[in-house]
């Protein structure tokens, strides 16, 4: 009882869910924090059954189980899918090569919770068997949530092209990269579904930009602060669309945690207003180099019917040269990571119950 005096009568009077408080249905609160006094006290606690009923100077009764005592004392707060801190983190040595069946996840199933818990918990997942036909990489976001349409539209083909608009739609090897940096908010999940593979070359590449990152902060702390307290501009153009987003490269929230990476040679703009710029180029540099390095990129090669779906805040994806004689077409998509947390957490409950 005496652990009780320490929590704070205005949280227990905000924490009431009685009709007066709450919506019954939806839960929501129906009064605002300029409801709640500064003058509030707690004159009189008594157990109930299931935990405490405190009887409040504005004459206010507010009953709270155990559980919510529970976590008040213990200062508990939920899990948060964005941080470094909910991640495993990996190498080439490490990445998890786990393969997931289409045909198990078509349905709410513990295959579709196993694929969304590696997505977040590594940044990726691999499915095979994805039927080979257009448009079909949307019934697989569709498990969990909804396309981002973008200017590229719902879905975007990857493959060589005449006059290409975006060096990925050649046969040139790309570096790894974040998709969209130019865009904010950027897509948080892509899906890449091969629909022909018919050439020499053309590997995938996934590295855990969250743990380049960390390594980085770990080798040269300077070269960190740097690119997660500067902005830096990407920029995407073509005669239709312009779009411009200033970002730190690697974004971290109020307890230093790692929640966000945003690399790409393509579109990241020179850091022409930096005073220091050498300094700038050097932490630029010193990121390049983890990113870059074999050691911490897991390739495979998508075949023909094979999707890869990724954290875009975190994973960095690139692909080697191919060769121009045979074909190679992936068909993409974005979505979200809110929607794949949000079905995450209510698979977890159907399971558990
Ligand atoms: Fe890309
Ligand atoms: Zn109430």
């Amino acid at each position: 009882m005496k652990e009780l005096e320490k929590i704070s009568a205005q949280l227990i009077r905000d924490l009431c869910s009685c009709r007066d408080c709450r919506d019954e249905i939806s839960g929501q609160r129906m009064r605002s924090v300029m409801d709640l006094s500064p003058e509030l006290l707690v004159l009189d606690v008594a157990a109930t059954s299931s935990g405490f009923r405190f009887t409040l100077n504005d004459k206010h009764e507010v009953e709270l189980q155990r559980d919510t005592i529970e976590e008040i004392l213990e200062g508990f707060s939920d899990i948060n899918w964005r941080s470094e801190a909910s991640k495993v983190l990996w190498d080439r040595d490490h990445a998890p090569r786990t393969v997931f069946h289409w045909s198990d996840i078509q349905e709410d199933s513990h295959d579709l919770y196993q694929l969304l818990d590696q997505l977040l918990v590594y940044g990726f997942a691999l499915v095979e068997n994805l039927p080979v036909r257009d448009r079909a990489v949307i019934d697989l976001i569709h498990r969990f949530g909804y396309e981002r349409v973008t200017n590229y539209g719902d879905i975007f083909d990857v493959r060589v092209e005449n006059n290409p608009n975006n060096l990925a739609f050649t046969n040139l090897a790309i570096a790894p990269h974040t998709d969209n940096p130019y865009r904010d908010p950027v897509p948080t999940i892509q899906a890449l579904h091969c629909l022909e593979s018919s050439v020499t070359g053309g590997n995938s590449g996934l590295v855990d930009g969250f743990r380049a990152a960390h390594l980085l902060r770990e080798e040269n702390p300077d070269a960190f602060d740097i690119l997660s307290n500067s902005l830096f501009n990407f920029e995407y153009r073509n005669p239709t669309t312009y779009l411009s987003a200033s970002a730190p490269i690697i974004k971290v929230d109020v307890t230093g945690e790692i929640i966000e990476v945003r690399w790409n040679d393509r579109s990241m703009q020179a850091p022409i207003s930096e005073i220091q710029v050498d300094i700038v180029y050097d932490a630029l540099r010193s990121f390049a180099i983890l990113v870059n390095d074999a050691r911490n990129c897991h390739t495979f090669k998508l075949n023909t019917g094979d999707c890869v779906i990724f954290d875009n805040t975190r994973t960095l994806h690139a692909r080697t040269a191919f060769d121009s004689g045979g074909k190679r077409h992936l068909q993409g998509a974005y979505a979200d990571l809110d929607s794949a947390i949000s079905k995450h957490a209510i698979l977890e409950e159907m399971l558990e119950a």
